[in-house]
């Protein structure tokens, strides 16, 4: 199973080998290791031309092993790493907050009228900040708010909100039960997707709402939501079907993270209604991972 760690963290690392794999390389050496079977020193990256770049990370040998495999099949890559190496992660105002409820609200208050982003002048009504059970087992994380959910104020309550609902429910769960969030909380114009910059500027929010309700289990609907949260760049078809840990830098110690599974947008299922078949097995797999029995009828 592949670990994730912090999005912005990700990102960086994912960039740093995307750039190398630019440059051409795509191998990378494992030197030495200590006795508790810890690489420590520097990784080595080589070009085809035989050039030595060096990257001082702390890397298992497993997570050396997986790199090597994933490095000889030349595919976009997210570097599997060590939590730890970078510690400077400040706790937020509402970490240590026990209820849940009141954390959200602190998160909600730091947010304010945002402008942080472009956002807040292309259009947008109000932010959509988030719905749910603030102790849900089971988080949903979407694109952005389209013209109902900024007219509404509430995530997903247009018609791919319906569709997310009947998901929900053909799992045999509420609405009420689990925890709905977006990539962006506000509106971008025309329904495009969101920007890199507004979704770097959002995740923030995000991470700490995550972090608030620590969910066992999260959805990312669509492929704009699984790319952000995992800062991957890889097609539905390679994000689906697996389980992915995450965990945001920073979170309650004691908690051991989520496990992210990817799954359609219901407003592409609605385009293409073929693949709700698709869409059902990845949350079948949820399902099973949190222990929740199919219901005898499943919605439509
Ligand atoms: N699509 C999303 O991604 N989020 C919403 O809240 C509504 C539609």
């Amino acid at each position: 199973m592949v670990r994730i760690l912090d999005p912005q963290l990700r990102r960086a690392l994912a960039d740093r080998v995307r750039y190398c794999h630019e440059m051409g390389i795509y191998d990378f050496y494992r030197r030495d290791f200590n006795e508790g079977g810890r690489f420590s020193g520097s990784t080595e990256a080589k070009s085809p031309t035989g050039e030595m770049f060096a990257a001082s990370l702390s890397l298992s040998r497993s997570e050396l092993e997986l790199r090597e495999e994933m490095a000889a099949r030349r595919s976009a890559v997210v570097p599997i790493i060590e939590e730890n190496i970078f510690e400077a992660v400040s706790p937020q105002p509402e970490y240590g907050v026990a209820d849940p409820v009141a954390a959200l609200q602190r998160i909600r208050e730091d947010l304010g009228d945002c402008t942080r982003c472009k956002l807040h002048r292309l259009g947008r009504k109000q932010i959509v900040f988030g719905v749910g059970n603030p102790g849900a087992e089971l988080m949903f994380v979407g694109e952005g708010p389209g013209a109902d959910e900024d007219a509404q104020g509430v995530p997903f309550v247009g018609r791919a909100g319906q569709l997310l609902n009947n998901m929900i429910k053909a799992m045999g769960l509420r609405r009420e039960d689990v925890y709905i969030a977006n990539i962006v909380k506000c509106r971008p114009p025309g329904n495009r997707q969101p920007e890199r910059d507004e979704c770097e500027t959002c995740s923030p929010f995000l991470m700490r709402q995550i972090a608030t309700v620590k969910p066992k289990a999260m959805v990312a609907l669509g492929a704009t939501a699984a790319k952000n949260l995992l800062a991957m760049d890889a097609p539905m078809s390679e994000l689906r079907g697996r389980w992915y840990d995450f965990k945001p830098a920073g979170s309650d110690p004691a908690w051991p993270g989520a496990r992210l599974a990817v799954t359609y947008h219901p407003a592409f299922l609605l385009r293409d209604p073929r693949q709700k078949g698709e869409a059902w097995k990845d949350l079948q797999m949820v399902m099973k991972y949190l222990g929740i029995a199919p219901p005898r009828k499943a919605a439509e």
